[in-house]
């Protein structure tokens, strides 16, 4: 969707293993020079792509879009390279919370799995995406102040940072009764308004991968709940990751299929 790389591309493989070298720890900050060179190789590769796209019916993807429009250079490509990086990351951490919640939830995942309606498992699953960005993954946003801002009173200096606590007006008992309480009904039949519930940011720097979050979350909960049952065991609680809360480490989900087949951790 972002690269415009498909499984069967010939450089398919050779992208996969460079961005393994460039980021194996997750998003980082300073690059070393191993980081160096593999980045050199992924954008080598994305620029093969982007020439192959050219040629070819590709698929829509952002470097379709970007090659179309006449767009791509140096920048866009690392753009795309670092939005695919930071975006994974962030995915793979939510989707980490949407297990350890669903696995602490037994009966939410049964209620999915009965529900007989299509659209409306839909719309649970959905939910419990929305829900996990509420109680788990979202945390703040950054702004430096360009101007003097009095906010509520507040002097804010010029140059200030300022940090927004998304996840503590998540969780503000005024907007959402008993705020610590997994319950994706909040977001069922209702649109919560961006000034109450902005998980993915809000205005002209929304996440770009705002829709696919929710959408490949929502998926994602579908496939857990229809071949699996779930059940957590072990501490819950969270710890502090490399960027993000993530849930502790000494957490165990143990899945069993729903088939009856097998029990993994
Ligand atoms: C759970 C997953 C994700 C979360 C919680 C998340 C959250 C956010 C937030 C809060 C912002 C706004 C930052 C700000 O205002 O300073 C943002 C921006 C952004 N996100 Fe995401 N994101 C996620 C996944 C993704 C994915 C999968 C992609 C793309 C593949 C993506 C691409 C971007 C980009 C490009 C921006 C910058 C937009 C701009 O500055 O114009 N994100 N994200």
């Amino acid at each position: 969707m972002v690269l415009g790389v498909e499984p069967g591309w010939h450089g398919h493989d050779r992208l996969a293993e460079a961005f393994r070298a460039y980021a194996p720890d997750g998003t980082f900050v300073s690059p070393a020079p191993q980081q160096i060179a593999a980045y050199g190789e992924m954008s080598e590769l994305l620029m093969l792509r982007a020439g192959g796209i050219e040629r070819e019916q590709a698929l829509p993807s952002m470097l379709a879009s970007i090659v179309s429009s006449g767009g791509l250079d140096e920048t866009a490509v690392g753009n795309l390279l670092h939005m695919t990086e930071t975006g994974q990351f962030d995915l793979t951490g939510l989707w980490c919370w949407i297990l350890s919640i669903l696995g602490r939830n037994p009966a939410f995942v049964e209620r999915i799995a009965a529900e007989g309606d299509e659209r409306r498992r839909d719309a649970l699953c959905t939910a419990v995406a929305q829900e996990t960005l509420r109680l788990a993954q979202s945390e703040y946003v950054t702004r430096r102040a360009t101007q003097d801002i009095v906010f509520e009173g507040f002097l804010i200096p010029k140059r200030t940072m300022v940090r927004i606590a998304v996840w503590e007006a998540h969780k503000d008992p005024g907007i959402f009764d008993e705020p610590f309480r997994f319950d994706p009904m909040r977001f069922v039949d209702q649109e919560v308004p961006a000034d109450r519930y902005a998980p993915l940011g809000i205005g002209k720097r929304r996440c770009l991968g705002a829709g696919w979050v929710v959408g490949l979350s929502s998926l994602f909960v579908q496939q857990i709940v229809s071949g699996f049952r779930i059940e957590t065991v072990g501490p819950g609680g969270a710890l502090r990751g490399r960027f993000h809360f993530e849930p502790s480490d000494r957490l165990v989900v143990r899945r069993r299929e729903r088939d009856g087949l097998a029990a993994r951790n």
